[in-house]
């Protein structure tokens, strides 16, 4: 599998194509780390691409039509698929749009806010600054939302009592979260 040119990049990973493969990329930790993400790697998510995949996997199976798929991973790599629009051109992110005026989108994007909760999934990174979440379009008409990075969800970093205490303020922090997202982006 050859690495080809870089598609993306976050706080903690750049994402790369992959040559003769338009539906797969690579995701791999970045090289220039700050000293802060170096530890929060280091002592929180070392297993940063596996956890991902172990997350897909264990998707209750309603969302998982809305998270892309991871195929493998490894410490150093995670192989994932690459969504393609109907026309064979790349799925963007929503922040690409500026505004996404599409109703049958924000209603999938409400059944996933839905389904997120009554998981108690309450998780932020999906709903920052729309970059986590891809818009397909699966035909002219008909745009649906993947969400690409869901590292975070679970929170298992946080102990029983912490996390019963939290619970309500998650929540609250997803809904604002969303709120803000959705102000922004909805067309
Ligand atoms: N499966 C994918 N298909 C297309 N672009 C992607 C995919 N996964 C990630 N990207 C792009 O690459 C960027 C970085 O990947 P991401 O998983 O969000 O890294 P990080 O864990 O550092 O936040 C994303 O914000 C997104 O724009
Ligand atoms: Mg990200």
């Amino acid at each position: 599998m050859e690495v080809g040119e870089k598609i993306g990049s976050g706080n903690f990973r750049d994402c790369f194509a992959v040559e003769g493969e338009p539906g797969l990329c690579v995701k791999r930790l970045k090289q220039d780390l700050g000293f802060f993400q170096r530890l929060q790697v280091a002592f929180l998510r070392p297993g940063m691409n596996t956890e991902e995949l172990a997350i897909y996997t264990s998707l209750p199976a309603g969302l998982k039509p809305y998270f892309n798929p991871v195929l493998s991973a490894t410490r150093e790599y995670l192989v994932t698929a690459r969504p393609l629009d109907y026309d064979g051109s790349h799925s963007r992110p929503v922040c690409d749009y500026g505004k996404v005026a599409n109703d049958g989108f924000w209603e999938e994007v409400e059944r996933i806010v839905h389904l997120l909760d009554e998981h108690r999934i309450w998780f932020f990174d999906t709903f920052l600054i729309g970059t986590n979440i891809l818009v397909q379009r699966e035909s002219e008409a008909r745009w649906k939302p993947v969400i690409v990075d869901y590292k975070h969800l679970g929170w298992k970093a946080f102990p029983l009592q912490l996390n019963l205490l939290l619970r309500s303020e998650k929540r609250k922090k997803f809904f604002r979260c969303y709120c803000r997202f959705e102000a922004r982006f909805r067309g």
